[in-house]
């Protein structure tokens, strides 16, 4: 490496189109906050200073992908941006085949339909949301076999996104073989903090599966993290690039769902990738049916363009450096304030330990979603829930799940914010750190039925 990368991770490109932010006061956000049910899903983003909700299609694009834009070609069938797409996904994800999607949510609905029987068993390293409603819904039930690292926040394990071998092993003893469609393994996951999983382990759960003839689908949302994990912390990887580390990944599993809206630094977009041949022909069936023709599943042509270029800018050093680098930039100074989060920092987003922050509020009194609604109270820094209330309920004892983690996600979109937007957080967080003491929890006054973390409405005690 070259002595530059010992440098400040400043990013690798300068601002060329601004979009003016509202500020607010603090009675605005008072009256915005109780409009919303304490629930920051529900505010209007007009009224939010600085968006930390998500990393999901809040990515500012390239010069580049906007020109791609005006390249989109619109036809029904057989657009040449699809084309482009497919082969971007050839050369980085090595997968032989495409099926677009609308986005990540759309490639889980199809794979889950087409690959799990009602009675399946799906072992996967933490739960994803919409992922593992999908294969609810397909009549399979979720087993998680993430190694038991990732349930405790402050455990400094390096790769907290790995599977347990031996979980899975006992998984395929007790269900048998014939009742696992496939693993599902996701990179830097998400609900452990945006924690890697290492090359080792992959490449181990290949050979397990393999013994056993179960497949892997790889949820690629943000896969490209989980490589410059790689690079950073692995050994023998300190000298490979990120696209060679990718491919290798990729080259152990069977196929991939794909949220474009992350890693690949679009709004919209998605895909399902395969490289069995059957599944594959029945998806671009069953594509027709849910998302649009097999060669835009409900994407525009222009969309798909920008997909296409935003994957060879996804890959390069500087720029995922500089977005790892803004993170822990944060993760950083919130630990130098003794804020407890999760560590070590993720890739996407630092996770704040609610549970630790309001020790005095029992997690049936929702501590993350109190913290979410406190923080934007404080600055209009708007984050996320990733609790209790986004675990749901269990649907045979209708009870809540009691997650372990009971978390704040304060996530980053890609190239969007600037460092002195990344000091106003991080002093934010600090200023409710100090009167911690002083705030109660909440009673959720309003529950849907899935998903409820995105609509549910809360009510102070
Ligand atoms: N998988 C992971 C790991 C995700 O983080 C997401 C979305 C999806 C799948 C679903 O993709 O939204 O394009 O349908 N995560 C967003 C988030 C919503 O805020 O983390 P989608």
């Amino acid at each position: 490496m070259t002595i530059q990368t010992q440098r400040s991770w400043a990013e690798p490109f300068k601002i060329k189109m601004v979009e003016p932010l509202k500020m607010t006061t603090k009675p605005e956000r008072e009256k915005a906050l109780k409009e919303a049910g304490y629930n920051t899903f529900l505010l209007r983003s007009e009224d939010v200073y600085i968006d930390l909700l998500t990393d999901s299609g809040t990515n500012a694009m390239s010069e580049h992908q906007w020109a791609g834009l005006m390249l989109g070609d619109e036809a029904y069938a057989g657009s040449r941006n699809f084309f482009h797409l497919e082969d971007a996904i050839k050369k980085h994800y090595g997968y032989k085949y495409l099926v677009p999607t609308h986005q990540g949510r759309g490639a889980e609905h199809l794979i889950s339909k087409i690959m799990i029987k009602p009675g399946d068993f799906i072992p996967g390293n933490m739960y994803f949301t919409t992922t593992r409603l999908h294969q609810e819904l397909a009549g399979g039930t979720f087993i998680d076999v993430i190694v038991d690292e990732a349930h405790d926040t402050s455990n400094k394990n390096p790769f907290k996104g790995n599977i347990d071998l031996q979980k899975l092993e006992n998984i395929i003893k007790k269900a048998g073989a014939k009742k696992i469609p496939y693993v599902s393994i996701a990179g830097t996951v998400n609900m452990a903090g945006g924690q890697p999983f290492s090359m080792k382990n992959l490449k181990q759960v290949r050979e397990l599966t393999d013994k056993h003839g179960i497949k892997i689908i790889f949820d690629a949302t943000r896969a490209i993290e989980n490589a410059y994990f790689i690079k950073l912390r692995e050994d023998g990887y300190q000298n490979k690039t990120i696209p060679d580390i990718l491919l290798e990944m990729c080259s152990y599993t069977d196929g991939a769902t794909m949220s474009a809206k992350k890693d690949l630094l679009v709004n919209i977009g998605g895909f399902l990738a395969l490289n069995d041949g059957d599944i594959f022909e029945e998806a671009r069936n069953m594509v027709v049916i849910y998302e649009g023709l097999h060669t835009y599943g409900g994407l525009a042509g222009r969309d798909m363009e920008a997909m296409a270029r935003g994957i060879e800018e996804a890959v390069l050093f500087d720029h995922i450096r500089a977005r790892v680098g803004q993170v822990e930039y944060v993760g950083n100074k919130l630990l130098e304030a003794g804020v407890p989060i999760v560590e070590p920092i993720g890739g996407h987003a630092i996770f704040l330990d609610a549970k630790q922050f309001f020790s005095q509020i029992p997690q049936t009194e929702f501590p993350a979603q109190t913290l979410a609604a406190e923080i934007y109270l404080d600055s209009g820094v708007r984050t996320m829930e990733r609790g209790i209330v986004s675990a749901g309920r269990n649907k045979d004892t209708g009870d809540h799940y009691y997650p372990k983690l009971e978390l704040v996600r304060v996530t980053f979109p890609r190239r969007v914010y600037t460092q002195a937007h990344c000091d106003v957080t991080a002093e934010s967080i600090i200023d409710v750190f100090e009167r911690r003491q002083s705030i109660k929890g909440m009673k959720m006054v309003y529950e849907p039925k899935y998903l409820r973390f995105f609509q549910a409405r809360f009510e102070r005690l």
